[in-house]
């Protein structure tokens, strides 16, 4: 079953899927950039249910209700702290992709959202980031079907552009 992956620009909060990713920290308890936009749209009832959650290790990922959001689930996702490439980032960064569409295919989660993670208040540089993405969703081999859509929610033009070189990198299968 061929995977749909497509680049969209936007709030992810605002995406009307199945599930969207969110860029978490590992207390799962909210924080600022996508994080605080996701638990402020989902409303209260979000961070208590991610209190019992329990936390979530970096390149690990846990499910949660979407509640108030357009979105069914969230998918929460710890992305690594990007300190200079030699610490593993890649590998931990490329696991949350990973561990996120495995979710998504326990979950029979048809189409879901992913914001660029760790490129933000974590420094990951954004084109590493985007190549480690795409490349980890679209070796990802689902027993299921399941995802059968990718979304890529760029927060910025500049974002958009990278993701939108490197899709049609891959796609033209180089
Ligand atoms: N929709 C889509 N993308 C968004 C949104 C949004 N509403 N808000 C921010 N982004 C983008 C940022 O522009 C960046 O490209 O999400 C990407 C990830 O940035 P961060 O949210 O800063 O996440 P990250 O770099 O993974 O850092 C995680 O930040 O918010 C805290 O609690 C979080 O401690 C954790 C850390």
């Amino acid at each position: 079953m061929k995977l749909d992956i497509k680049i969209l620009r936007g709030d992810i909060t605002q995406i009307h899927c199945d599930a969207i990713v969110n860029a978490a920290n590992e207390t799962l308890l909210g924080g600022g950039g996508v994080d605080g936009a996701i638990h402020r749209a989902a409303g209260k009832e979000l961070l208590e249910f991610c209190r019992k959650l329990k936390g979530c290790r970096t390149g690990q990922a846990k499910i949660s209700p979407g509640f108030d959001l357009k979105a069914k689930y969230v998918i929460h996702t710890v992305g690594p702290v990007w300190r200079g490439g030699d610490k593993n980032e890649q590998a931990l960064l490329r696991s949350c992709y990973q561990n996120c569409m495995k979710i998504a295919e326990e979950n029979k989660i048809a189409v879901m959202a992913f914001p660029a993670i760790s490129t933000g208040v974590y420094g990951y540089p954004k084109e590493q980031a985007a190549e480690t993405a795409i490349s980890a969703v679209n070796a990802y081999k689902s027993k299921n079907g399941f995802p059968r859509e990718v979304l890529f929610v760029c927060y910025s033009k500049g974002d958009e552009a990278i993701y939108g070189k490197l899709l049609g990198f891959f796609s033209a299968g180089k």
